[in-house]
């Protein structure tokens, strides 16, 4: 690292000479402007307004979620197959094709909750996003280190924020709003049993996973498409914090994480990930007891087995925190040709969402960014105009033509790749209704099952520690949900609380909840 201390210890004569931002000398910084050494201050220094005036305006919103983050750039190199088969019959996309074939990329890892100064070893999901900078213009994957969430439609995302962000009159995180609300959301309950075991407290972002969590779609050169869902996995290995490791980093160092990833990538230990996505057919899948469009479920790997299609290395740290990363914006929808949507209605609403906030917290020109340009492909829009334009984008044969279509110059439309159909057809009514393979118990289990006897303790010391705040109202539905997904995390977690099977096999499902026949037997005979 740069030895801070070193730097302008001994100035050189030949350094730049201060201006303000019109390229005006600055003469005197230490003292502004005034009748005399003791007199009035003049309202005509410009020196002196344009400097604290913008400071006055440093700060932009930070985002509303994933406020502390930390940003490097890389490569990703295609291997250009899937596990074995050729790439190119499941997904057109350019930047996997060839073997070797490299992209640049920049990522941002997040915590989700807290603000933009906020501690790094909080129990919090980490946001994983990457901007790959393709020769087909940008292509955005922004996800998590958990693999689920805690909802499964978008509609929701203000409340499950709203109940996991500070308290609005105390602004405390307080585990009595939090569970108050997940133990109205039964879909919660796999999150949930990620995020209070060990992995809910990654030990830094290099040893953490990454997946992209909502489906998405491949698309080949025929108009034929695949789900898929992505995994990164670190080369360093896994590695998380207990409760009690977290509290002994959080209180020295609240940035940890980002100290930890800027030293690795400056002394030359680059960090590493294997990409593998699985993949199954573009259809509902109705032998599956899941729905394959539920961001609240992982798909059994031995079904569906994640094949690598290439890897990612961070080699290069940020030079500057505010432009590369609280101002770098990444989208859902950002996506190239050969990669697509599904209909998962998380990824709808975030695909809104996204764009939606960077337009109002970076501003409407937040594209023309050196961060968040398509800085390998060629951009030339009819766009124009907005706060803060930069740069000048109508580059066809006539530039007074900022319209199209015209027979006199400008800009035209490409051609598609190949044709502009693509999938399976689709019908259905105008409806709201939930899906019906909600399954929210099966696979909360399954994970509990899979955990290591420490890992297992660990998750029941922090749920019992957590929900004992809430309401004895609470505490019980939130039993009966654990109960509904292991009979023995149920028991365990209830003995923390003091809460048996017999005083909540009475409780009746939620309102908003339809069991399926097994659920309701096992709620029949909870414990
Ligand atoms: C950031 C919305 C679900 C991962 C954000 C931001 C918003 C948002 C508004 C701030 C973006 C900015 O200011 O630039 C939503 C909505 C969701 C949703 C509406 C559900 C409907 C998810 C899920 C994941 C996720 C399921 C993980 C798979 C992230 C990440 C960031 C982020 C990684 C930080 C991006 C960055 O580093 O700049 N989200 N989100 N979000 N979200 Fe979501």
């Amino acid at each position: 690292m740069t030895d801070v201390a070193s730097q302008g210890s001994t100035p050189a004569d030949d350094r730049d000479i201060l201006t303000n931002r019109q390229g005006h000398p600055v003469y005197d910084n230490q003292n502004q402007r005034t009748v005399g050494s003791r007199g009035p201050a003049t309202l005509e220094n410009y020196q002196f307004l344009e400097k604290v005036s913008h400071f006055d305006r440093e700060r932009i919103p930070e985002r509303v979620v994933h406020a502390r983050g930390a940003v490097a750039y890389g490569y990703f190199e295609a291997t250009g197959k899937w596990g074995d088969e050729p790439i190119e019959r499941y997904t057109r996309a350019k930047l996997f094709a060839e073997a070797g074939k490299r992209t640049d990329l920049a990522v941002r890892f997040s915590t989700v909750i807290g603000g933009r100064d906020s501690s790094e070893a909080a129990r919090d999901p980490r946001g994983f996003a990457i901007k790959f900078y393709t020769e087909d213009g940008n292509w955005d994957l922004v996800g998590n280190n958990l693999g689920v969430f805690f909802i499964r439609d978008a509609i929701k995302f203000p409340d499950v924020i709203h109940s996991l962000k500070p308290d609005p009159v105390t602004f405390r995180q307080e585990p009595a709003r939090i569970f108050d609300f997940m133990s109205q959301t039964p879909e919660a309950t796999h999150m949930l049993v990620n995020l209070f075991s060990p992995r809910g407290i990654p030990a830094n972002y290099r040893t953490q996973q990454g997946f992209g969590v909502n489906t998405y779609k491949w698309v080949n050169a025929e108009g034929e498409t695949h789900l898929v869902k992505y995994h990164w996995i670190p080369k360093a290995g896994v590695a998380s914090l207990t409760e009690a490791d977290a509290a002994a980093i959080q209180a020295n160092d609240l940035g940890h994480a980002s100290k930890d990833l800027y030293e690795h990538i400056e002394r030359g230990d680059f960090p590493e990930w294997e990409l593998r996505v699985q993949m199954m057919s573009d259809d509902e899948h109705p032998e599956l007891n899941f729905d394959p469009l539920d961001d609240t479920k992982v798909w059994p790997e031995n079904e569906f087995p994640p094949k690598v299609v290439g890897r990612m290395v961070l080699d290069r740290n940020v030079s500057n925190h505010f432009a590369e990363n609280e101002q770098i914006s990444f989208g859902t929808g950002v996506l190239v040709d050969g990669l697509d949507f599904s209909d998962d209605k998380m990824l709808v609403g975030r695909t809104f969402s996204y764009s939606d906030t960077q337009r109002y917290r970076v501003g409407p020109n937040y594209l023309q960014l050196p961060v968040n340009q398509a800085k390998n492909a060629r951009v030339s829009t009819n766009q124009q105009g907005g706060q803060m334009q930069y740069s000048v984008d109508n580059t066809g044969s006539n530039p007074h033509v900022n319209y199209e279509p015209s027979i006199t110059g400008g800009l035209r439309e490409a051609e598609y790749p190949t044709h502009d159909e693509q999938g399976p057809e689709i019908h259905g009514r105008l409806t709201r209704k939930r899906i019906d393979r909600t399954n929210d118990y099966e696979q909360a289990g399954q994970r509990y099952q899979l955990m290591d006897q420490w890992e297992k303790d660990d998750l029941v010391a922090n749920l019992v520690a957590n929900i004992s705040e809430a309401t004895r109202e609470v505490q019980e539905r939130m039993v009966w949900h654990f109960f509904m997904a292991d009979d023995e995390l149920g028991a365990r977690v209830g003995e923390g609380l003091g809460i048996s099977a017999d005083d909540v096999r009475g409780l009746e499902p939620l309102a908003s909840q339809t069991l399926s026949e097994e659920e309701d037997q096992r709620r029949a005979n909870l414990g």
